[in-house]
């Protein structure tokens, strides 16, 4: 019974898909050009927006804007700067995803910075003797960690986009490391959670745990090593990071630790250029990530399916379970077909099909929760607070919509000695054992196995909604929440909130497996909350929730408005 629903959906979707409306490209792209989408909008706001989840990084794009440079620069210093501000979520250790739109020519392109799987790579470094999951080598240490992405996705976005050097972008991240900032409590909090772990690493001892404690508030803390391979990367480049004295520094740490870097991984690090997926939804364009991703084919199947529903017309507990049944039939795609795009053939064409949706929407019933069960494959979900989002629009309309992360809280909590570089540990997104979760309870198939070179599948989902008289800048951290946080944020904006509404917004979240709906307090009235649980959906109160920064700018009066996340205190949106 099982098997004949999916085979019903995924054949009707097979048999429909000859006509494909939405653009996605699942080919190879050459690095480093994909062909560009391209959007012109006649208008430019004549000031600037930035949302992030540091005052110190918004500032600092601020700064660089009023420097000269455009919001690709800003970009650059906002990504600089949370590295040394906010390193449990992101890093120059790390890697991130970015949606760009520039308003000369209205190009729109997705810049993957996604970490890679080492050319030693051996899966049996991952596994437990029994065959599951080995999580300590895939969370904690060297072998965590893929090649990082983002010091060459920043010199990418100065080579291709920006106006200034690289080392200007870099300016005010360098001195912050170099003169000290107070940590804020989430950084002394992500510290003291991960304490056990930093405490393996002699490096990672000396820069988080300063006098054998985290760091105290109020106390400035300066990270020298990391301004001296900032500095690196400004004077030279890609090369100042992935070859000479900061590469042979991570391949000695690393190697030193029982890791299988060579100095051949950093140099052959490429950062991709692909196209982004586009799809219409009620007039708007939604422009979001593709593949290595998931959350972009993720988050338009799930606006493909509900495109077929009056959702204005119905109301709360059943416009809920509809985005609960599409969350549900878009999870269990992501886990069942798709990775990098360089190493396999994906059914984009079929998965972001209108007539795929109007499959799976046949099989949504009005009032009664579908059992993930019915719908093939299995597993258990930890969402972890980690991982940051940024938007940017500059004053001539140039955005940028930008992801980053080093995976779980901390990384692979090690730190390379003499770099200051703290390590992601990203190959527990790789599917380590088909259908066993990893550590967001995500499922993966062989699609998402690790290999040489491989990068591995993201839920990172940094989306810009053009819309006739509005276009908004949505993103969020949150693991596999990211996309349904992401879904949510663009359905409000539809809906016509602003930025603050929509950063603020209740969440609830559900991913196929566990069959549950988990919910920010408050999200639901009691009325609604036993509409649904009659309707047979299981509701879990859950806490906390990603940290969503968003600009939005209005096409009539040309205003911008930037909104940090309210449940993130050292957030900062600014207009100027
Ligand atoms: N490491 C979290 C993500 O990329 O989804």
């Amino acid at each position: 019974m099982k098997c004949l629903l999916n085979w019903r959906v995924t054949l009707l979707g097979l048999l429909l898909s000859g006509s494909v409306a939405y653009a996605a490209d699942s080919r190879p792209p050459a690095s480093p050009a994909a062909a560009p989408a391209a959007h012109v909008i006649d208008r430019r706001p004549g000031h600037a927006g930035i949302a992030s989840a540091n005052f110190h990084a918004t500032q600092a794009g601020l700064d660089v804007l009023a420097k000269g440079g455009n919001a690709f620069d800003a970009a650059i210093a906002v990504a600089a700067t949370l590295s040394v501000v906010e390193p449990e979520s992101s890093g120059i250790g790390g890697g991130f995803m970015a949606v760009l739109h520039r308003a000369g020519d209205g190009r729109e392109v997705f810049i993957d910075a996604r970490e890679t799987a080492v050319a030693a790579v051996n899966l049996r470094d991952y596994l437990n003797p029994d065959g599951s999951p080995n999580r300590d080598n895939a969370l904690n240490g060297p072998l965590s960690a893929g090649i990082p992405g983002q010091p060459a996705g920043l010199a990418w976005l100065a080579a291709h986009y920006g106006k200034l050097p690289l080392k200007e972008s870099l300016a005010p991240a360098i001195r912050i490391a170099r003169d000290g900032f107070e940590p804020d409590r989430r950084l002394i909090g992500a510290i003291t959670d991960r304490e056990k772990d930093i405490r393996r690493w002699p490096a990672s001892v000396a820069k988080y745990l300063p006098n054998g404690q985290p760091p105290l508030a109020g106390q400035l803390w300066r990270d020298p090593d990391q301004a001296r391979t900032l500095e690196l990367l400004g004077e030279h480049g890609f090369d100042g990071f992935y070859r000479g004295e900061t590469a042979s520094r991570l391949v000695a740490a690393v190697r030193a630790a029982g890791g299988n870097w060579t100095a051949k991984d950093l140099e052959s690090y490429q950062v991709k250029e692909r196209t982004p997926i586009t799809l219409d939804y009620r007039g708007y364009r939604v422009v979001t990530a593709p593949p290595a991703s998931s959350g972009g084919v993720a988050v338009a199947e799930i606006l493909n399916i509900l495109s077929g529903y009056d959702l204005a017309k119905l109301d709360e507990a059943h416009r809920t379970h509809l985005i609960i049944e599409a969350m549900r039939r878009a999870f269990r795609d992501h886990n069942d077909y798709l990775g990098d795009p360089d190493f396999v053939q994906m059914p984009l064409d079929m998965l972001l099909s209108p007539y795929y949706a109007a499959g799976l929407r046949q099989t949504i019933l009005a009032d009664k929760a579908t059992p993930s069960s019915m719908l093939p494959v299995s597993a258990g979900a930890e969402p972890g607070m980690h991982t940051t989002h940024f938007s940017v629009i500059d004053a001539d309309g140039n955005i940028a919509s930008v992801t980053l992360t080093v995976n779980y809280t901390m990384g692979s909590t090690f730190v390379a000695a003499g770099t200051g570089v703290l390590l992601n540990d990203e190959m527990d997104d790789f599917a380590l054992v088909p259908n066993k979760p990893n550590v967001y309870g995500l499922l993966g198939s062989a699609a998402n196995a690790p290999a040489p070179g491989k990068r591995m599948l993201s839920s990172m989902t940094p989306s810009i909604v053009f819309g006739k008289d509005r276009v908004g800048v949505i993103g969020s951290p949150g693991g596999s929440t990211i996309i349904t946080q992401v879904l949510e944020g663009i359905l409000a904006f539809i809906d016509g909130k602003d930025a603050a509404g929509i950063a603020g917004q209740k969440r609830f979240h559900h991913q196929y497996m566990p069959d549950r709906v988990d919910v920010e307090p408050g999200a639901f009235d009691a009325a609604t909350a036993d509409a649904l649980t009659r309707m047979g959906h299981t509701l879990k109160e859950r806490n906390p929730w990603g940290y969503m920064n968003v600009v939005t700018w209005d096409l009539k009066t040309n205003k911008l408005d930037a909104a940090s996340d309210p449940r993130r205190e050292s957030g900062l949106g600014k207009v100027q």
